[in-house]
């Protein structure tokens, strides 16, 4: 039997470009996605040919191949809850901060942390290029101290920054809510989605979270050094055996960030703790299922809070969304949880297409207790994309 259904693949690309000296090989690596309608019969194997619209990546001029492509249904969401530690946590060196001794500066290895916790740390007078693997000659010094500066703190404060949030993924695009505590006080942080090819021939791309200028990867901690993050991103590539994806969150003593790059490590930038995405398979992922619409739920709060500029009484004027009842005299009921309410009202009707009706056509339905009062002029009043984006909204509380 053949049947239709709609997908997202999503390419994943990787590109080898080779360097000036010719022997180098970096992976590049970006999603890509486009939807697609295609025929799947009883095998259940499908051929899905997607054309590459857009490399966001930079510079290439040889071969691009493509690698696997993974057919995600833009219904499933899944989202896994990370941690996140320093460098000596994840077994990594790496540590872009320094202890002195005399006139150089080291940095401490993954076990030798005691006995430092209350030494000042430092920054380099100059780049030390972090080596999170360990693999160059010299991981953990010395180096020179010529130019190094204390950063008012000592190991310990720099050791008891936490983090921890939600990274989740539909269709081609993710989000994180990340949650940090005790990072340096009013500081510039930046946030990182870093991938790496592990060893023993690591590479490491450092790719700020969000838009690739680096315009969106910048955050300021409060005076007490706690720090959230919410933003969208696109989905990142899993962790696979040979390589390694991390969110990364960088503290810059000079105050600034240096937009699409992390900047020079060790001297101004200091990377301070890392989540590691795990594997596609990894049990800690949950997946469920969430209705999509193709609307921009901010545009939806909008409408129902202000009005947006076309509705002279708000929908927040008759529905709260905090489960009191509203006191408006032809209120109706709170829309707190209504993702879920609307699942169950007319068995017929999906969530979505309930919360359409209720909106377009209140008199179909009439929610028990109350009366037949909703509004019934919003067919002609919103355009298809304004009700997608109400949709996309009340799919949220
Ligand atoms: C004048 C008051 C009023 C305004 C304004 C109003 N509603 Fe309603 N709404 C009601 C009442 C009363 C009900 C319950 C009766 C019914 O089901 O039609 C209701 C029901 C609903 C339901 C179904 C709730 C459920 O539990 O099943 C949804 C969804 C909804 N409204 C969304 C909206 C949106 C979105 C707006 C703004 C575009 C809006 N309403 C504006 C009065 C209002």
């Amino acid at each position: 039997m053949l049947r239709s259904m709609r997908l997202w693949a999503a390419l994943f690309i990787s590109v080898a470009a080779l360097t000036a000296c010719g022997s180098e090989t970096i992976e590049v690596t970006r999603v890509v996605t486009q939807e697609k309608t295609v025929e799947v019969d009883a095998t259940r194997e499908v051929e899905v040919e997607v054309e590459v619209t857009r490399l966001v990546e930079v510079e290439v001029s040889n071969d691009i191949e493509v690698t696997r492509v993974v057919e995600q249904p833009v219904d499933t969401v899944r989202s896994i809850d990370l941690q996140f530690g320093v460098h000596q946590a994840l077994g990594m060196a790496g540590q872009d901060v320094f202890v002195k001794k005399g006139d150089e500066l080291f940095r401490q290895t993954p076990d030798e942390i005691d006995g430092l916790l209350s030494e000042t740390v430092y920054r380099s007078g100059f780049e030390i290029e972090a080596d999170e693997f360990a693999v160059s000659d010299n991981p953990f010094g010395p180096f020179s101290a010529e130019g190094a500066k204390p950063l008012a703190m000592t190991f310990a404060d720099w050791q008891t920054a936490t983090g921890s949030g939600t990274y989740k993924v539909q269709g081609d695009m993710g989000t994180v809510d990340f949650s940090f505590e005790n990072l340096v006080p009013n500081a510039v942080y930046t946030l990182w989605c870093a991938r790496g090819k592990l060893p023993p021939d690591p590479v490491i791309v450092n790719l700020p979270c969000g838009e690739l200028d680096g315009s969106q990867n910048v955050f300021e901690s409060d005076g007490d050094g706690n720090l959230h993050i919410a933003m969208s991103l696109p989905a990142r590539r899993n962790s696979s055996e040979t390589h390694l994806s991390v969110f990364a969150i960088a503290y810059h003593s000079d105050d600034q960030s240096w937009g699409p790059v992390p900047g020079p490590f060790g001297s101004v930038t200091h990377t301070q703790l890392l989540a590691p995405l795990p594997g596609p398979d990894d049990e800690a992922w949950q997946v469920s299922t969430q209705p999509h619409v193709a609307g921009d739920p901010a545009r939806g709060r909008d409408i129902f809070e202000t009005g947006g500029g076309i509705l002279s009484t708000q929908c927040i004027h008759c529905h709260t969304l905090d489960g009191t009842l509203s006191t408006a005299k032809y209120g109706g009921p709170s829309l707190m949880d209504i993702s879920t309410v609307a699942a169950d009202r007319v068995p017929e009707l999906s969530t979505v297409e309930y919360l359409r009706q209720s909106i377009l056509d209140p008199s179909a339905y009439v929610v028990e207790d109350f009366g037949d009062s909703m509004e019934k002029s919003y067919q002609y009043l919103f355009s298809e994309e304004d009700i997608n984006s109400l949709v996309a909204f009340l799919l949220t509380q």
